[in-house]
């Protein structure tokens, strides 16, 4: 069956965008290509299979394509695509224990190849040596899949400095989880293995349940020159509670798995464990998936801690920037606002001297002749005679018998009352 043109299309893009968001592999022939990648681990479902250029197909292709771009620094992606009926939920997690290239190669090659080993699968559950990838057309976010998808012994895994993981992508071999010497074969002690490493575990647990990246790292003493070192995580969706039900669960099986093995790992699509003895003294680890590191803890690797400072600087400068520009701004609207304040001052002065000027003469006269007797009267009762009568200087003169003469004369204050007939 020919797959309808639009589905194409889409293959096309997503084909394109995978491409151009990370490195492409080199073949043995030079040639660039996207290999698909063999999981350890895989259960496909085989009821309810979707059709070739199906709703749910052209879904699961746009999720797939968009895992690679789309997983956080850590390499944990949860998404969905689509509606109700076609929607598909996809689950991507790199285990905190690999380097950040084998988490790289997880996510160039998982998501591309998956289709191909579960062609017509609606609910897939992978577990690759650095990685696990999920997706359904139901949701599984918030809850833990107990089940154990792969339990690795890893008593006789070869040692870093036999095969130093060279990347294609950085020059620098890069540094194992555990950093240092760590202990081949089985452990005599298998009871005091057991404890320390439970004792190391229930720790870790409850620190993984504290911080979003749900990844805890960290060591404990085992005899005089041997230690355990651990790594937990959960898949980033989970609540505390559930990555603790899931680390739990897996803890209470190392016992019955490695009971006196010196290293193992126990890996499944909701939580991981990873558990090795060292017989060096333990050093800082250096992976960028330990966000919590009991003993380095709040410690960054120095790529992270690089582009932590850059955008630092980046943001200090910006800071800088809008600071002074907001100054400047400030400056202007406080100049814009004191000279409005002082023109209108200016204004009101001037406003309030010219009303005292127009004001000023008719009062003056005003307050001359408002008062008799202690009394206000008002001009225009002076002039129709309504109220207290005005009389002139010679009246007065003539109806005082000179009276009035003499006390001016003699610059007295006289007061003068008498009766109008
Ligand atoms: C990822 O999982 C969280 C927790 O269940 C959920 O709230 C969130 O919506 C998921 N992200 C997407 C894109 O579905
Ligand atoms: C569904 O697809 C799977 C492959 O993913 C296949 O093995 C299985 O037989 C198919 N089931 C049906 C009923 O066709
Ligand atoms: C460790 O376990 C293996 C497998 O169970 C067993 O063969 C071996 O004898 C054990 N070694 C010790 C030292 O207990």
């Amino acid at each position: 069956m020919a797959p309808p043109p639009c589905f194409c299309l889409l293959l096309v893009m997503a084909v394109f965008a995978t491409c151009h968001a990370r490195p492409l592999v080199e073949d043995a022939d030079g040639k660039m290509t996207t290999q698909p990648l063999q999981p350890s681990v895989i259960s496909c479902s085989t009821a309810g299979n979707y059709t070739d250029g199906s709703p749910y197909h052209v879904n699961l292709y746009q999720l797939l394509s968009a895992i690679p771009m789309s997983a956080d620094s850590n390499g944990f992606f949860n998404g969905t695509f689509g509606t109700a009926g076609d929607e598909v939920f996809g689950l991507f997690m790199c285990y905190a224990s690999d380097t950040d290239p084998e988490c790289q190669d997880c996510l160039d090659h998982a998501p591309g190849g998956i289709m191909k080993l579960c062609p017509h699968s609606r609910t897939v559950r992978a577990v690759y040596e650095s990685c696990t990838l999920r997706y359904s057309d139901e949701s599984f976010f918030s809850v833990a899949d107990l089940s154990i998808a792969d339990s690795v012994d890893l008593s006789f895994a070869p040692q870093p400095e036999q095969t130093p993981y060279r990347s294609r992508y950085y020059q620098e071999p890069y540094e194992t989880w555990y950093n240092g010497g760590v202990l081949v074969g089985y452990v005599v002690d298998t009871e005091g293995l057991s404890h320390k490493r439970f004792e190391l575990l229930r720790r870790l647990t409850v620190k993984a349940g504290q911080v979003d990246q749900r990844i805890a790292e960290g060591t404990q003493g085992f005899t005089n020159t041997q230690w355990v070192r651990a790594v937990v995580q959960c898949t980033r969706d989970l609540p505390a509670s559930e990555c603790t039900r899931c680390l739990s669960y897996y803890t209470d099986q190392l016992p019955g798995l490695f009971p006196n093995n010196s290293g193992g790992a126990i890996k499944g699509s909701s939580c991981y464990l990873r558990y090795a003895v060292l017989v060096d003294k333990p050093r800082q680890v250096r992976l960028e998936r330990y966000l919590y590191s009991e003993k380095y803890e709040g410690r960054k690797n120095e790529r992270e801690r690089k582009i932590a400072e850059e955008h630092r600087e980046q943001r200090r400068k910006v800071a800088i920037i809008a600071s002074i520009v907001t100054i400047a701004v400030a400056l202007k609207v406080c100049l814009l606002v004191l000279s409005v304040r002082f023109v209108l001052y200016r204004w009101r002065r001037w406003v309030a001297e010219a009303r005292v000027a127009m004001r000023s003469y008719p009062e003056k006269t005003l307050k001359q002749e408002a008062y008799y007797h202690g009394k206000v009267v008002y001009q225009d009762e002076l002039e129709k005679g309504t109220g207290p009568r005005r009389f002139t200087y010679n009246e007065l003169a003539a109806a005082t018998d000179g009276l009035w003469e003499q006390a001016r004369r003699r610059r007295l204050r006289v007061r003068v009352s008498g009766v109008l007939q």
